[in-house]
């Protein structure tokens, strides 16, 4: 029995914590065979999050979500068109709804039926990081509220079926892009500190990383995806700072970024060593499916791999329109589908279905040891 689909049918998923607290016990839940995700990251899989926080980095105004069918196109505090990265693979593997932000209100119960979304955009691996957006929730924290949502599922069904339910649950990590981009951006006078050595940098986030992982892991996780951190240096906003022509990249961030991704992959190779095979760490690499998106994006269907959809081309790439008037629109592109990247950071919709694609069900090149659909699919 697919534990989600009954709660849906009976319409409970909305209702009052206490009242599916109640059905929880009186069903004597089994844990759920349906596909539960726990989500931790950044803004390219926020999922609302920081709608509730007093903070800059907020995707709550339209167009954001336009082509987010749920809400009827309003925003929701995705950080793009439509889906995520993670709303997709979570669909393409059976969830029957999207795990909900932890910080939207009465949410708590939900863990138990849809797993939950821990994401902030403008956070990092670092606690630091992105703290001239005042508001966001560093990964150690998105962790640490994990933790309580752990406590609750122990309160509700026993610490045996909470090990068993997380055993068979995805977490996935997608944070570190703005660690990057904070570490290259040009500082700010009287605020920026002198910065560290390339390679030190890159060895905090990968210890921090660490750390974290290691927690899940105590408290139960089996199956992580780790996603690396995409080509920033082919971000329009990397470009827009770097003041690259149309088509070029920025090799040097590239290159910090592949440094990264190669520590990573030999951290997940050792984890995998240590923990397996009762464990499994994926490394996502998105940098690989992204960068081949943009070297071939006809290819794809897509006509721009330049330009923002939404905001111009050019700083400060404001993708605002106000909800009443018809002033103060920013430019929106004719056609989404065509475009790489929604905003000067993120992708649109359409890209994300691809990487979305290629990490479930991608070779090697894309997603290792396995990709993501078997690594849902395994139960032994
Ligand atoms: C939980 O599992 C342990 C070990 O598998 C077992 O000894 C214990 O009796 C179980 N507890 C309950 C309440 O089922
Ligand atoms: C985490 O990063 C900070 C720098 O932000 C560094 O000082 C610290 O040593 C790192 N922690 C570990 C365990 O490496
Ligand atoms: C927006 O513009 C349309 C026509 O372009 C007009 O019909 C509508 O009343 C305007 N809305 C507001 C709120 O001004």
């Amino acid at each position: 029995m697919c534990f989600n689909e009954k709660m849906d049918t009976l319409g409970i998923i909305s209702k009052p914590f206490s009242l599916v607290l109640l059905i929880v016990f009186s069903l004597h839940v089994v844990p759920s065979l349906c596909f539960t995700s726990f989500v931790f990251g950044d803004s390219l899989v926020d999922a609302g999050n920081n709608d509730y926080l007093f903070t800059l980095s907020k995707a709550d105004s339209p167009p954001y979500g336009i082509d987010f069918k749920p809400s009827g196109g309003q925003p929701t505090g995705r950080f793009t068109n439509g889906r995520t990265i993670a709303d997709i693979i979570g669909q393409a593997l059976g969830a029957k709804s999207f795990p909900p932000p932890y910080l939207a209100p009465n949410t708590q119960a939900e863990v138990i039926l849809r797993g939950m979304n821990y994401a902030s955009g403008a956070s990092g691996i670092m606690d630091e990081t992105g703290f001239f957006f005042i508001g966001r929730i560093p990964l150690g924290e998105q962790v640490n509220y994990f933790e309580q949502n752990r406590n609750f599922m122990v309160n509700a069904m026993g610490e045996n079926r909470t090990k068993e339910f997380l055993k068979k649950a995805i977490f996935s990590l997608t944070s570190g892009s703005n660690d990057i981009l904070n570490y290259v951006q040009p500082s700010i006078p009287f605020l920026g500190h002198d910065k560290v050595f390339p390679t030190t940098f890159l060895d905090f986030m990968i210890s921090n990383l660490t750390i974290q992982l290691k927690r899940l892991h105590e408290l139960g996780a089996r199956k992580l995806v780790v996603v690396g951190v995409g080509p920033l240096g082919c971000i329009p906003f990397v470009r827009a700072f770097k003041l690259l022509p149309s088509g070029k990249c920025s090799g040097e961030v590239n290159a910090l970024i592949q440094r990264y991704n190669e520590k990573l992959k030999e951290l997940l190779n050792r984890l995998n060593q240590e923990m397996g095979p009762e464990a499994i760490f994926v490394f996502g690499n998105s940098y690989h499916v992204f960068m081949n998106i943009i070297a071939n994006y006809r290819q794809f269907g897509f006509e721009n791999a330049d330009e923002p959809c939404c905001g111009g081309y050019f700083p400060p790439f404001i993708c605002f329109k106000s909800r009443d008037a018809n002033t103060s629109a920013s430019a929106l592109c004719e056609d989404r589908s065509k475009y790489v990247f929604w905003d000067a950071y993120h992708p649109t919709e359409a890209a994300n279905l691809i990487i979305a694609k290629q990490l479930l069900y991608g070779d090697e090149s894309s997603s290792s040891p396995i990709n993501i659909h078997k690594l849902y699919s395994d139960n032994s």
